[in-house]
């Protein structure tokens, strides 16, 4: 089964007064429940951009997307609620839900213990490092134990250990049949991926399908 797909997807910036900017020029791309795709590319190339796309954050200029549920998100900039604590961060997707509340705030904190915050729970986004922000923006987007989880270099600012850590929940995650989409620099991560794509001229390359 197939949790998201794309089809010609394109992605045009236009400012008054300056050349259009055609970031995404075509882009398709498919996957399967339970797989893990790596997305490279130079710095501005898209892959942002992209990810806001495939997650519905983000209307393209054309194309079309299909997902079967609401992804989680770990953007590249975190997005934390600077008046939450970390525990109530990684609670708040589960907010507007109705009712299993009880499990849902377990869940949360299991995950807070997951990424290594237990002893950071009560505290705010800036008494937090950069890598510890990153950790609490990964443990919301798996709070709701979306079908796909679509990362935006998810290992960005951390440090080997601790991105191997984090490589392993969000492999951890395949086994329970949810996919991943995620955007990196870095090889280890991309390894640990089904297939790795390359994003260059606003289409995608395919550069190793190991499936
Ligand atoms: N809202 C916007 N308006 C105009 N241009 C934009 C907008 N958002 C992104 N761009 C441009 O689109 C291009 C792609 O940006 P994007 O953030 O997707 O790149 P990226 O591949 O994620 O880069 P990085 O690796 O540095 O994060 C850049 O040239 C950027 O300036
Ligand atoms: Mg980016």
């Amino acid at each position: 089964m197939k949790t998201l797909e794309a089809h010609d997807v394109r992605m045009t910036f236009r400012i008054p007064g300056k050349p259009p900017l055609e970031v995404l020029k075509g882009v398709d791309i498919s996957v399967e429940e339970g797989e893990r795709v790596a997305i490279l590319g130079r710095s501005g190339a898209g892959k942002s951009t992209l990810l806001h796309i495939l997650g519905g954050l983000q209307k393209p200029t054309a194309g079309k997307v299909v997902r079967v549920s609401r992804p989680g998100f770990v953007f590249q900039s975190y997005h934390l609620m600077p008046e939450l604590t970390v525990f109530e961060n990684v609670y708040l997707p589960a907010m507007a839900r109705s009712g299993g509340k009880a499990e849902l705030k377990a869940r949360a904190r299991e995950l807070v213990s997951a990424v290594g915050l237990d002893s950071r729970a009560d505290h705010l986004p800036s008494e937090l490092s950069g890598g510890e922000r990153q950790r609490v923006a990964l443990a919301r987007a798996l709070v709701l134990s979306p079908a796909i989880v679509l990362a935006d270099e998810p290992t960005g600012n951390l440090d080997e250990m601790t991105g191997a850590d984090i490589l392993r929940m969000l492999t951890g995650l395949s086994s329970g049949s949810t996919s991943l989409v995620m955007v990196t620099h870095s090889s280890a991560a991309a390894a640990v991926c089904h297939r790795t794509l390359f994003l260059e001229d606003g289409v995608l390359k395919t550069v190793r399908d190991g499936r």
